[in-house]
């Protein structure tokens, strides 16, 4: 049986070296952030001794492709085809008795010692749990859901819980509320990466993303009933808050980081109230670096990917790969390559990723040949391949997300970048620049053996010149 934590990956990456152990105090207000912030695309960091957490602290753990692929054991070309497959594909979870993560029961009032809540920037209106995955169980439809919010500390038990108007948690909470009810939850700590990757993925309401994700773990999700409702957990996760969602509790959050890196003040947000927290023996508290970080940015993108991977190929388009920026903040730029178009065939993948992800705001189109997550590659097809007259989508005023950059009165400008190849547009051709692809293939080789292999740095038209040989560029 596979195991279903945390932290037998984070043992994976600790015997790779690619968790590093800081064992001076570090506090949970700044200081945490700024370790997290100094190795944001390094290793993976554990440290040992935080003022405000009676655990270790993980964090940068899920921040590059990379990391997420061998994270359910694929290699990173079979990471959006595996997220994709776990969008369409689903698996009643198994509900089983004794859940690790139940060890320890505790009662209401020592949520706040148990669960650190750092203060991450400067003018944060306080400190967060970030790494949340809140799973959550309509009583009157029978709805589940899980997805991640922010939650930040009031008083003893109960604390401000900040989630998207459009979100589904959002809609549970206030169909809860309408009936005079709270809506149960539970705040999950340390679950699976996979578990993780599947609550990011934008799935209809009512789908609950806990049974996605049995695609990438290759088995069905173990959860336990919780001792206060009848929301099921990750059982092998390392710490769950217990609580309900009271969306007729408004409390007021002021400023507060976003994905974009810049502050956000949303006004009101929703009350949570603690019912119960459980725990390992020896738990661990995963922290997510908010802002514009490599583990917040990624964590969400691909899913995000996937899912418009999965839209555009049910409207017939034919993908080849899709990214979702880190400049972007892994939500709403995002660059989709494809393969056989017809004329007009990258404008219509730049309306079906509009229409797909309510938050994407910038949609570039590249062919096979360029590699949509190297944003120098794709700002090169930009410059080189389009005549902006022609192939420039400017589409105003689109409701979109509250949280996107730019947005006024909750609508956007969006653009598309048709910055594929046109017939006839340059009288030598669009072929790069390039060695032969068998001879690049050839001394690749021979500089791996002689022991190059970690050195690599190729220059961008190699990836082209490689892809060509496949046979894969339009011409
Ligand atoms: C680390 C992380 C933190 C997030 N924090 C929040 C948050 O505080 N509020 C929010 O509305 N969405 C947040 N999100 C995004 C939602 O979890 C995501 O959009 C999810 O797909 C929404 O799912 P739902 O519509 O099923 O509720 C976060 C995502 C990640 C990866």
């Amino acid at each position: 049986m596979a195991d279903q934590s945390m932290r037998t990956y984070l043992d994976d990456l600790a015997g790779a070296g690619e968790l590093i152990e800081v064992t001076g105090t570090v506090d949970a207000r700044f200081e945490l952030a700024g370790v997290l912030a100094l190795l944001d695309r390094g290793p993976a960091v554990r440290m040992t001794t935080v003022d405000g957490s009676p655990y270790p602290v993980v964090g940068n753990v899920l921040n590059s492709r990379e990391r997420l692929a061998q994270a359910i054991g694929a290699d990173v070309a079979d990471l959006l085809p595996r997220l994709a497959e776990a969008v369409a594909d689903r698996q009643a979870v198994q509900v089983i008795a004794d859940a690790p993560v139940q060890a320890v029961t505790l009662p209401p009032a020592t949520v706040w010692a148990e669960v650190v809540t750092p203060t991450f920037f400067e003018k944060d209106s306080g400190g967060y749990i970030t790494a949340g995955m809140i799973v959550a169980h309509d009583p009157v439809t029978g709805h589940r859901n899980a997805s991640y919010a922010r939650i930040k500390p009031l008083d003893e038990t109960t604390g401000f819980v900040g989630i998207a108007p459009n979100h589904h948690l959002t809609a549970m909470a206030r169909s809860a509320a309408t009936a005079g009810k709270g809506l149960p939850v539970a705040v999950v700590l340390g679950a699976h990466p996979a578990i993780q990757l599947a609550a990011c993925c934008y799935l209809g309401l009512g789908d609950d993303e806990l049974e996605h994700a049995a695609a990438l773990l290759g088995e069905p999700v173990r959860v336990a009933r919780a001792l206060t409702s009848e929301v099921l957990v990750p059982a092998e996760a390392e710490i769950v808050v217990e609580g309900l969602i009271h969306a007729d509790r408004p409390v007021h959050e002021g400023l507060v980081n976003e994905y974009h890196g810049m502050y956000e003040d949303y006004g009101d947000g929703f009350t949570f109230e603690v019912t119960a927290v459980t725990r390992r023996t020896d738990p661990s508290v995963h922290v997510i670096l908010p802002g514009l970080s490599s583990e917040h940015s990624y964590i969400a993108a691909l899913p995000i990917a996937a899912g418009i991977r999965h839209a555009l190929r049910n409207i017939g388009c034919d993908i080849v790969d899709v990214a979702v920026t880190h400049s972007g903040g892994g939500r709403v730029d995002v660059v989709v390559s494809i393969a056989n178009a017809r004329p007009g065939g990258a404008k219509r993948v730049i309306f079906g990723a509009f229409a797909a992800v309510s938050m994407v705001k910038q949609v570039t189109v590249v062919d096979a040949d360029v590699d949509v997550w190297d944003e120098e590659h794709v700002h090169w097809a930009r410059t080189s391949r389009m005549r902006w007259d022609r192939d420039l989508v400017l589409v105003e005023g689109v409701a979109t997300d509250r949280n996107v950059p730019m947005q006024r009165d909750g609508m956007v400008t969006k653009v598309g970048m048709d910055a594929t190849v046109t017939a006839g547009d340059r009288a030598v051709g669009p072929e790069l620049a390039v060695p032969p692809a068998e001879v690049v293939r050839a001394m690749r080789d021979l500089l791996i053996d002689e022991g190059w292999a970690d050195r690599l740095r190729p220059a961008i038209v190699v990836h082209s010149a490689l892809v060509a040989d496949g046979g894969r560029i339009r011409a």
